[in-house]
């Protein structure tokens, strides 16, 4: 199970004339893969994950998610690839703020039907593996940013994803939190078998990463 972009073309209107946010970009992340992709503000990446998560339909190009073929799909199957298959990090975690860590994380799983009870248990092995043990009753504003942001990526698990897609997982956290929130990402991957698209402009959230491409401009090349 992987995630697997070729040839994507993706254009917005700008005035007259159109935009490249992606130019011609191939990438496949393999079941098990810690993939970051690094650029300027502006360059594309979270054009890249939008695509990757089926919010957008590219131009042109091929779209796969976890095996299946997105491309062309409409927009209830691309719902349901997302909802099925696809766990996101947005930039900012947007918890809300009258939830506890806990029902952050159940309220995902009331929205797809699961089973009250299996949901809670769901949601606390997530908050115990991402390092929340003790913090599942505490609401977003007596956690810390690192806090928060784990709440944000255990709450992107919820639906057992095969593809992770997080989008600057470390720009609201100092040097120390976000290399933990890396590392937590990387072992996330390892363990769960996700297929992990990270996009960021900060290279120190890059080691923690199992290959690095570098965008520029919409155009995706390997670092180096
Ligand atoms: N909805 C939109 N309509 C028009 N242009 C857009 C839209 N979204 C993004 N763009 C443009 O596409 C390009 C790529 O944007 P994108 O958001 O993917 O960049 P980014 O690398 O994520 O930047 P940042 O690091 O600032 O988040 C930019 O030039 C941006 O202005
Ligand atoms: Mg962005």
């Amino acid at each position: 199970m992987s995630l697997d972009l070729r040839d994507v073309v993706l254009t917005y209107p700008d005035g007259d004339r159109r935009l490249t946010a992606l130019d011609h970009v191939g990438l496949t992340v393999a079941a098990g893969e810690f993939a970051a992709v690094a650029g300027p503000s502006g360059s594309g990446k979270s054009s890249l994950l939008a695509v990757a998560a089926t919010l957008v339909a590219p131009d042109s190009g091929r779209v796969a998610v976890a095996g299946r073929d997105v491309t062309g799909a409409s927009r209830a199957v691309r719902t349901r690839v997302r909802r099925d298959l696809v766990g996101i990090v947005f930039q900012q975690p947007n918890l809300l703020p009258s939830l506890t860590a806990l029902d952050q994380l159940r309220v995902m799983a009331h929205l797809a039907g699961g089973s009250p009870r299996a949901a809670t248990d769901r949601a606390r092995a997530l908050l115990a593996a991402v390092g929340l043990d003790g913090a599942a009753h505490r609401r977003p504003h007596a956690l810390s940013g690192g806090e928060r942001q784990r709440v944000n990526i255990a709450r992107a698990l919820m639906n057992d994803p095969a593809v992770l897609l997080v989008d600057e997982p470390t720009s609201a956290l100092d040097r120390e939190r976000g290399a933990s929130v890396t590392a937590l990402l990387a072992s996330l991957t390892r363990d769960r078998g996700l297929a992990t698209l990270m996009v960021t402009h900060d290279s120190a959230a890059l080691t923690a990463a199992d290959r690095v491409l570098h965008i520029d401009d919409g155009r995706l090349a390997p670092a180096g």
